[in-house]
């Protein structure tokens, strides 16, 4: 009993000195702008609160990291174009496309027009890249600032160009790489039962579905080698000794803190330094402001519906905001819907329209009963924590593979936007609310979620200083990535083996001929 208690303050002494010198670490920060960083702030703040010190690489017109801040000193690179008008355009296009119904033309036009804006994004953040190493000044100034790693979300690639041409280890926030879903560049990824991002597929797929998941990869496939690959081939050939690829520095990234779990996604092979920090993002709800917790509290035994499409769209097309608020006004349930634009003209008055809501204070609320979502991954990640109902209507990007997660464990449903119509959400709203397997199934994955023996932001926190306390983490990665294809599918092994045994069959039946042919020649000469 002694030596235990013995042996336990002389463990917390030890928590206690060896605390200090894994805090007060020096991380540079690569972020990836937009909704993206609303993720890598959440942690941002907290290796903040850990005493951590924190430099964060900039677009100078940058919409939405702030130059000045309490959490971050920043590195201004010039960029002078923002593309906010092309997403804008991308976004109402592809909306238009869903509803109208696509061809094959106009689908493959919006893939171009993808396609195409990444890649600007691409370049124009590769250039930026190079303004840095071209900047004696401000490389000296990294080079002196002795920084333990660059943290970085490798959406955009640049972050991890800078961490190679100046040494330093990595740990990248993600779930996209340039090249797709983060794991297909990283661990085994078998088509037959890993669905590519974009095919709209679960991990049980028939033949003509496998056929379709296989079409996808080649999409993904001709981007890296057509579009994105070379643009950082001619970075690397130029500032990095030995060159290298986006295949090849995302492979050498120390750890990867990837923003999704087995609760949500599909069971796949992963590699050792691969944390899942899915939901990371996700708190226990707070008290509402007094007058909505009053207009939640008034909706009595048939609870609350809470709408959002998400911050990107600005406004749903007018036909289809009428229908949702006609459907709406017939429900016995209080509805909060967050919708700019022009206010339906058959909102009833049930119905309260805001700018902005508290989502998560509203989930974690035991009276609201279902959450109208575009599919976000932070919102379906919240609608999981919270265990809330999904009645999704994804509009673009990953939004209808996240959505697709929740139906097939049976935790939401799907409505497309071509077939969404006054019929068919009255029809799904009902369902979620009436059929309480729904509800029972996603408080089932929040169940599951919530039981981890470290929370995910724990998890990010402890592998980042881990990673500045070990100078890296190249012990989890895998050798794979050094091998060459033949090498890596044994194929070299495989030829050596088979040609041994052609040899063997040749020799055994030469043998034989041998054999017999000399018993044919006794026979013969007896004969004779
Ligand atoms: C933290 O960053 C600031 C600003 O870059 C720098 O002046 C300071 O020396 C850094 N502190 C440590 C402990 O590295
Ligand atoms: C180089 O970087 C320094 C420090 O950030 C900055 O003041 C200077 O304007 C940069 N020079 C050029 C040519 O961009
Ligand atoms: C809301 O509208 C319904 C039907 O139009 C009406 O019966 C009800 O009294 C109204 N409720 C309030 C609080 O105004």
């Amino acid at each position: 009993m002694h030596r235990l208690y013995g042996g336990f303050v002389f463990f917390s002494l030890c928590l206690l000195f060896l605390a200090p010198s894994c805090s007060g670490g020096n991380i540079l920060v690569y972020p990836v702008d937009g909704s993206h960083w609303i993720n890598m702030k959440i942690i941002l703040e907290e290796l903040h609160a850990r005493g951590h010190n924190i430099t964060v690489i900039r677009a100078s017109n940058s919409w939405y990291i702030k130059e000045k801040s309490s959490l971050y000193s920043s590195i201004n690179l010039e960029m002078e174009e923002a593309f906010e008008d092309f997403f804008d355009i991308f976004i109402a296009e592809q909306i238009k496309v869903q509803r109208e119904g696509a061809s094959l033309m106009t689908f493959l036009k919006l893939n171009r027009d993808f396609l195409s804006m990444l890649t600007q994004a691409h370049v124009l953040w590769c250039d930026v890249t190079k303004d840095v190493f071209e900047n004696k000044t401000l490389a000296k100034q990294i080079t002196d600032s002795k920084y333990d790693l660059v943290l970085t979300d490798p959406a955009i690639g640049g972050g991890l160009v800078l961490a190679k041409y100046f040494n330093l280890p990595v740990v990248l926030n993600i779930r996209w790489s340039p090249l797709g879903e983060g794991h297909l560049v990283l661990a085994p990824s078998p088509l037959s039962y890993i669905p590519v991002p974009g095919s709209g597929l679960t991990d049980k797929m028939d033949f003509f579905q496998r056929i379709k998941n296989m079409f996808f990869y080649g999409i993904l496939k001709f981007q890296e080698i057509v579009l994105v690959g070379p643009i950082y081939d001619d970075i690397c050939s130029k500032y990095i000794e030995g060159g290298c690829s986006i295949a090849s520095l995302l492979q050498q990234a120390d750890i990867w803190l990837f923003r999704s779990d087995f609760v949500f996604d599909f069971p796949r092979p992963t590699m050792p330094n691969v944390v899942y920090i899915g939901g990371f993002q996700c708190k226990p709800a707070e008290p509402l402001p007094a007058d909505l917790e009053k207009f939640v509290q008034s909706s009595g035994e048939h609870g609350v519906i809470i709408m959002t499409l998400g911050t990107l769209v600005n406004a749903l097309p007018k036909d289809v905001a009428d229908e949702i608020a006609t459907v709406f006004s017939k429900m016995p349930q209080k509805v909060i819907w967050r919708h700019k634009g022009d206010r339906p003209s058959t909102l009833g008055n049930n119905t309260l329209i805001v700018d902005w809501m508290p989502q998560k204070d509203l989930l974690g609320h035991p009276q609201v009963k279902v959450f109208v979502a575009h599919g976000g991954t932070n919102g379906v990640q919240e609608a999981i924590y919270h265990g809330v109902p999904v009645l999704g209507i994804p509009l673009f990007f990953d939004q209808y593979d996240n959505l697709l997660r929740l139906q097939e464990r049976g935790a939401g449903k799907i409505i497309q936007l071509a077939d969404l119509n006054s019929h068919t959400f009255e029809e799904g709203l009902k369902d979620l609310l009436h059929d309480s397997s729904y509800r029972q199934n996603i408080q089932r994955l929040s169940r599951l979620h919530k039981d981890q023996p470290i929370s995910p932001m724990d998890q990010a926190i402890f592998w980042i200083e881990y990673v500045i306390q070990h100078k890296g983490a190249r012990h989890l990665i895998s050798e794979a990535y050094t091998m060459p294809w033949y090498s890596y599918h044994s194929l070299d092994v495989l030829l050596l083996l088979l040609a041994v045994l052609m040899v063997l069959l040749y020799f055994i039946y030469a043998v034989f001929r041998c054999l017999c042919c000399r018993r044919k020649r006794k026979t013969k000469t007896k004969q004779n």
